[in-house]
Formats: structure tokens, C-alpha cells, sequence
């Protein structure tokens, strides 16, 4: 009977939604929740929910633009991205599209969002609008798991390390401008490359603000250490990334039209999957402003 009773240093359980983890290592599922009439008591749950998962989901979702950006502004100021485009109605939000007869798709490697900006966007809505039948999935990885899996060693090195992140632009065939700018791509002609490459310097092991908790912060944007060459980094920096994405950190999530997540860029990557070429994948994508990593 004892085992039934809520152990005082367990969570408060969720009152006005329910909660379903989708994986062990994070990520859970919202249910019981229409984010167009959306109130206090309520987003306090789904915000306390977020913390705890670092990324949210929810399921069968009928929101206007206004609507979504409505619930965008409950968790800050809107981050514009730097080098993307929004649509021309909406410039606060910006669609991500891949059609049939195109091959590449946005995302698809492991990062967080605008580690190359001073201050990196804090959270990441996507909202699904058409989706392939099948593939096209989201996979997370959960910072927080690895920073707290390397050994106390590594911690304490790395804890008087930076790192220096650097815009899309410098990676070449692999950016986002090069990408989308040729052969027909949909984005091309909405992409606005940055007149100078943008980056900044962040330290390698971060504390959430909102947690407290550490997070390695490491992503695709992640050159190499501050004050150090390329050649001196990247056996670490590559290394960390391969921990960093380890399959007992991640969830996966597959989406149907309707279908949100939210994702919490101070302590999760993600990585889009492209495994659906000859079908259709439309998205509707909202950043949202952070602080500067201590
Ligand atoms: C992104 O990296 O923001 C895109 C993720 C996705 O389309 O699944």
C-alpha cells in the first residue's frame, strides 16, 4: 500500500492535463488540451510538463495562424531567425516545406536552435500541417542526460571550456543557403543569407536557467573550442557529439497533420529524419527569444 502513496520529493501530478512519457529518456505527450483557447492554469501545467521533458507533444491541433502565434507569445518574445525568411502574411513564423519531387529536406542533423546567435533561441514550435505516410519523423536527444553520463574527469575539464559556434553559411554544401538557394527547392528565393557569418562563443557545459540543471551543449553548430584550432578540437568536439546523440538519450516522434511539438534548445538537439522523398511534409516553424548561456 505504501508503494501507492506519492513520495514527497516526486513531481505534483498534473490536474487540468494528462502527461505520457513516449520514451525513457524524455519527451511526453500532452493530451486533454486545446491550444487555441488556452488558460493560465493550464499553460502553468503544460510549461511545468515541458521542464520536466524537454520536449512536448501534442495531437490534433486546429489552430489559425493567429492562434499559434498566440500561444507561441505565452513563452517570450518571438526569435526571428537570422537567415530564414517568414512567410509573407506571417513574417513570425516560417513554413518548412519539402515536396514530392524534391530530395533534401530542413534539419537534418543533430543541433540546437541558433547556437550560432549570442543569445540562441530557448524554445521551438513546429506545427504539422501535412505529413508523409510514412518517415518524416523528429528525434531529440536530452542534454541533460549527457552531460550527467560523463565521468567526473571530462565534467570538470570541460567545465572551463567554450565553445565557438558558427552560422550556416561556413558549412558550406552542407547550408542552409546553399541548400535551398538551387534546383527548384521550394525554400529557394525566401532564404536571406547574413551579410557577415554569424557566431558566438558559449561555454560547452550549460545551466537551464529555469532548472538549474547542467546540459553539454553541443550541436552541428559547434566548430571547435574557443581559443583552440580545429585540428586541437575536433577529436573531442567529435567525440562529444557521438555521446551526445547516444540512443538511451533520445525519443522519437512521428507526426500526423495537427500534431505540435515543443522543444526546449538549452538542454535537447534534434535531428530531422529524411526519409521520405516522393511525399509531401508541411510545417509551420516559431523560435522563441533566450538568454545568454552561462
Ligand atoms: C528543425 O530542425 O527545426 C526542423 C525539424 C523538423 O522538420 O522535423
Amino acid at each position: 500500500m505504501s508503494q501507492l502513496l506519492r513520495n514527497s520529493t516526486e513531481p505534483a501530478p498534473y490536474e487540468r492535463i494528462t502527461v505520457s512519457r513516449i520514451a525513457g529518456a524524455m519527451g511526453a505527450e500532452i493530451g486533454g488540451v486545446d491550444l487555441a483557447k488556452l488558460d493560465d492554469a493550464t499553460f502553468a501545467e503544460i510549461h511545468r510538463a515541458w521542464l520536466e521533458n524537454n520536449v512536448v507533444f501534442f495531437r490534433g491541433q486546429t489552430m489559425t495562424p493567429a492562434q499559434y502565434l498566440g500561444f507561441a507569445k505565452r513563452w517570450g518574445d518571438i526569435h526571428l531567425h537570422p537567415y530564414m525568411k517568414g512567410m509573407a502574411d506571417n513574417p513570425e513564423i516560417f513554413e518548412i516545406v519539402k515536396t514530392e519531387t524534391e530530395t533534401k529536406n530542413f534539419g537534418n542533423r543533430w543541433h540546437t536552435d541558433q547556437q550560432f546567435c549570442e543569445e540562441p533561441a530557448k524554445a521551438t514550435m513546429l506545427y504539422a500541417l501535412e505529413t508523409p505516410a510514412a518517415g518524416g519523423d523528429t528525434m531529440f536527444a536530452n542534454l541533460y542526460l549527457a552531460y550527467d553520463a560523463l565521468s567526473d574527469g571530462m565534467k570538470q575539464m570541460l567545465s572551463k571550456l567554450k565553445t565557438y559556434n558558427m552560422g550556416d553559411r561556413k558549412y558550406g554544401g552542407q547550408g542552409r543557403a546553399e541548400r535551398y538557394n538551387g534546383g527548384g527547392d521550394t525554400m529557394a528565393g525566401r532564404v536571406a543569407p547574413p551579410k557577415e557569418d554569424m557566431n558566438a562563443a558559449h561555454p560547452i557545459i550549460r545551466t537551464h536557467p529555469e532548472t538549474g540543471r547542467k546540459a553539454l551543449y553541443i550541436g552541428s553548430h559547434t566548430d571547435r573550442f574557443d581559443g583552440m584550432t580545429k585540428e586541437e578540437s575536433d577529436p573531442l568536439r567529435k567525440y562529444l557529439m557521438q555521446h551526445a546523440r547516444r540512443p538511451e538519450f533520445t525519443c522519437r516522434f512521428r507526426w500526423q497533420p495537427g500534431s505540435i511539438a515543443l522543444w526546449d534548445n538549452r538542454c535537447s538537439q534534434h535531428y530531422a529524419i529524411n526519409d521520405y522523398t516522393g511525399q509531401r511534409r508541411r510545417m509551420l516553424r516559431i523560435t522563441i527569444k533566450g538568454d545568454k548561456p552561462f
